[in-house]
């Protein structure tokens, strides 16, 4: 760069960080889910003109009308966004208003569990045809290290945008705790990686003035290996503890106990939880972004793997606690009939998302179960890429608990009324340690 480019570079780039600072800027979210919902109404919330894009046009006119679709986000929040500056739109053309564009779109496995890119590459095909010089991208997306300087930098830049000089590129991992009462998009702090310097003080000066604490790092690709290692940290330590209950389970100890006992210590032990098997958008699905990079580069993402192995096979395990319960009181899987406690993938959220409770649900169908299910959050049992029941959530009357063969507790939602279901319950399954005290109709699975 010539000492003029350089000039001219300082001058976008410090244009952009003022209308970040003063929050004249106009903020365009692409992808109203889980994470982009919340983020957009942030944005409102802090004084930014904020655009709305969405491809799905039922969500965009819910939030025109003021109205929710989301369990995690009020109808006041969104409403209360509609009042400052907030529009929601399917069309791509308002993007070349936006100073920033920030993409949270779905970043899902295929079926050879190999990343699937589709989503972030057709949000930034429709977004091309309107970017223009001084704005910033953000990618938010849970994805390999590498994604945002090799898949969205090159396309970006053979529109004839310069990244770093004209345009700025960052990524910057979301961490969305859907249901969390303690912390929200204001107050979880924010990592950012810029393509370049430019870039990262862009975002850095975008994010600073949305949420309380900005941590920038030296790369994208950091940015991106971040987000991963958190996940990974997660994914793992669930597959250990996981592998620990099946090892308590045939010693006759019981997991939850040791569990207890052992986060007594005040210092270098983080208690994690075994359960029916990983679900949401995404423990089960990161941390094999990284492994399918790690192969580029020769190498074997070990611990990825093997604890994708063993809670894969917690469905499975259940399912068997469940065969042997009821074979211990003379009945077959075969027309028993079944009530599988809570749905969505963990507790107190709508969520069903890669919930092992479907998984469950048609191992058990497999064998002849007679299946129903009970869940305040989700009412009708939603279509699935993988699964289907054609089945509405079941009140949980004292008659209706009675009738059942057996209840698999999945998930310990706060509204199920756990005294209740113990006192009429011929047999319950418990896949959380919900019941902590021996009952002679309760087995720990
Ligand atoms: N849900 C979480 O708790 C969470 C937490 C941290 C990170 N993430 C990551 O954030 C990303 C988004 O996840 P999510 O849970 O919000 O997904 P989501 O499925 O809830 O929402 C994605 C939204 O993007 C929209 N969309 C899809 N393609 C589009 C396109 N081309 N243009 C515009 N909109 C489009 C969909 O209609 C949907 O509204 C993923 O990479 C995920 O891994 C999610």
């Amino acid at each position: 760069m010539n000492d003029r480019t350089v000039q001219d570079v300082r001058a976008q780039a410090a244009r952009l960080i003022e209308r970040f600072r003063a929050r004249t800027a106009c903020v365009a979210v692409v992808g109203l889910g889980y994470v982009g919902l919340p983020l957009a109404c942030r944005f409102a919330e802090a004084g930014f003109r904020t655009i709305g894009l969405d491809i799905d046009r039922e969500r965009v006119a819910s939030l025109s009308k003021g109205e929710t679709y989301l369990a995690t986000v009020t109808s006041q929040t969104v409403a209360a966004t509609g009042a400052r500056r907030f529009v929601a739109s399917a069309d791509y053309s308002l993007a070349a208003q936006a100073d920033a564009l920030v993409i949270c779109v779905p970043t899902p496995l295929t079926h050879a569990r190999e990343p699937d890119l589709q989503y972030v590459v057709g949000t930034l095909e429709s977004l091309l045809p309107h970017l223009r010089p001084g704005q910033l991208l953000s990618l938010e997306s849970t994805t390999y290290p590498g994604t945002t300087d090799e898949v969205l930098r090159p396309r970006i830049e053979a529109k004839g945008l310069r990244v770093g000089e004209d345009f700025f590129l960052v990524f910057s991992p979301e961490r969305e705790d859907p249901g969390n009462p303690h912390y929200g998009v204001r107050t979880i702090p924010k990592i950012c990686g810029g393509s370049t310097p430019a870039c990262l003080a862009a975002g850095v000066a975008l994010y600073g003035a949305a949420v309380d604490q900005v941590v920038p790092v030296s790369s994208t690709r950091v940015a991106e290996m971040s987000k991963l290692l958190e996940n990974i940290h997660r994914a793992v330590n669930i597959g250990l503890v996981n592998e620990m209950k099946v090892i308590a389970d045939r010693m006759g100890i019981d997991i939850h106990e040791v569990i207890r006992a052992a986060a007594t210590k005040p210092f270098g032990f983080v208690p994690y939880y075994p359960g029916p098997g990983l679900g949401g958008h995404c423990i089960p699905i990161d941390p094999f972004y990284l492994a399918w990079k790690a192969r580029e580069y020769g190498l074997n993402a070990r611990f990825i793997e093997l604890a994708g192995e063993v809670n894969r096979a917690m469905p499975e395990w259940v399912v068997n606690k469940i065969v042997t319960a009821l074979n211990d009181r003379a009945r077959p899987v075969r027309g028993s009939r079944i009530l599988v406690l809570g749905i969505a993938y963990k507790k107190n959220v709508d969520d069903v998302r890669e919930s092992p409770a479907a998984a469950i649900m048609e191992l058990l169908r497999d064998k002849g179960a007679l299946l129903s299910y009970s869940d305040p959050h989700v009412p009708r049992f939603p279509k699935m890429r993988e699964h289907r029941f054609d089945l509405a959530s079941v009140a949980l009357t004292p008659g209706a608990l009675t009738q059942q063969d057996c209840i698999v507790l999945v998930t310990d939602h706060d509204a199920f009324d756990y005294d209740s279901i113990a006192a009429h319950s011929q047999l319950i399954v418990d896949t959380r340690g919900r019941y902590v005290a021996k009952r002679a109709n309760v087995v720990k699975a």
